[in-house]
Parts: structure tokens; sequence; C-alpha cells
């Protein structure tokens, strides 16, 4: 092999490594991982904290087309609409709370053996924060 043809063969070789990490890159998950997303203990915000956890873990059952158990946790206005599932002050008294609370003894949301994961303790928290709060619009 002559020089000339060993400089293309090396240039394929670059050429082909890049590509392959290239590939490689593309395919990382870029979703974004709302559990990785802490919760602060004040001042939560309806579309920083509270609406990507709920769009995770629960608008896949919870949306306008087909809310079961007639929830619809899809928007705001559709979240807050039963004051009887958001109580905006008393997260005690919310029925969203009691579903996501095992302490409360109800069947806990997501359902188990559902392909949703439950949420996590910070998101929990999070969630009696922000009705706490005023279960604001911000
Ligand atoms: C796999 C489907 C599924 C997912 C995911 C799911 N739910 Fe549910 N949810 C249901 C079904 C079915 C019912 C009606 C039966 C019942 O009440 O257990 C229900 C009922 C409810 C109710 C009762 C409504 C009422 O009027 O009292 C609340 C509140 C609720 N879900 C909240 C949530 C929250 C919050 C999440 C996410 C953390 C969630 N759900 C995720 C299926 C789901």
């Amino acid at each position: 092999m002559n020089e000339k043809m060993m400089k293309i063969k090396n240039i394929i070789v670059v050429f082909c490594i890049i590509a392959i990490a290239a590939l490689f890159y593309s395919c990382k998950d870029t979703g974004v991982n709302t559990d990785n997303n802490t919760i602060p203990s004040s001042n939560v915000s309806y579309s920083k904290h509270i609406r990507p956890v709920l769009e995770a873990h629960c608008v896949g059952c919870h949306s306008s087309s087909n809310p079961q158990g007639g929830f619809d946790a899809s928007t705001y206005s559709s979240l807050t609409a039963d004051p009887g599932i958001v109580f905006k002050g008393k997260p005690e008294n919310s029925r969203i709370i009691w579903r996501v609370d095992p302490k409360y003894g109800m069947s806990v949301m997501p359902p188990l053996g559902s392909n949703y994961k439950a949420l996590n303790s910070n998101q929990v928290t999070g969630l009696y924060t922000w009705i706490k709060e005023g279960a604001n619009n911000n």
C-alpha cells in the first residue's frame, strides 16, 4: 500500500469513529427526568415543579380525553376544578394527597402494577407544599 492509500485509509477510519460516536450520542436519552428535579421546601411552582411530575406520573390516565375516575390532571384549571381534589391551602383535605401519601390508607396513585412509577417522597412533599402555599398557577 502506498503512502497516499494509507492516508485515505486513515481518514476513513477516523470518519467511521466519529460517525459511530455521533450515533451513540444521538441515541442518548434526552427526555426530561422529573425524578431528578428536586422540589424545594418553599416557593413551589406549578409550571416548574408540579406539572412535570403530574405529566410523567399521572396524565397518562388522567387526561382530558380519558380522565380515569373523572379526574383530569392535564391543565391547571382541570387539576384544580374540584376543590375536593385540590383544596387550596389545605393539603390534608385534598383527595390528590390522600391518593399519593400512603398514610391515608387509600389505594395509592399511580395504581400498583401499572406502568407508572410511584412518586418519590420529595415529589409527595412538593405536592403538599404547593397546595399549602395556595395551589397557585405560578
Ligand atoms: C394507570 C392509570 C393511572 C395512573 C397512572 C394514575 N391514576 Fe389516578 N386513577 C386511576 C383510576 C382507574 C382511578 C379511579 C379508580 C380509583 O379511584 O381508584 C383513579 C382515581 C384517582 C383519583 C380520585 C379522583 C377523585 O375524585 O377522588 C385521584 C385524586 C387520582 N387518581 C390521582 C392520581 C395522581 C395524582 C396520579 C399520579 C401521581 C395518578 N392518579 C395516576 C388511574 C390512574
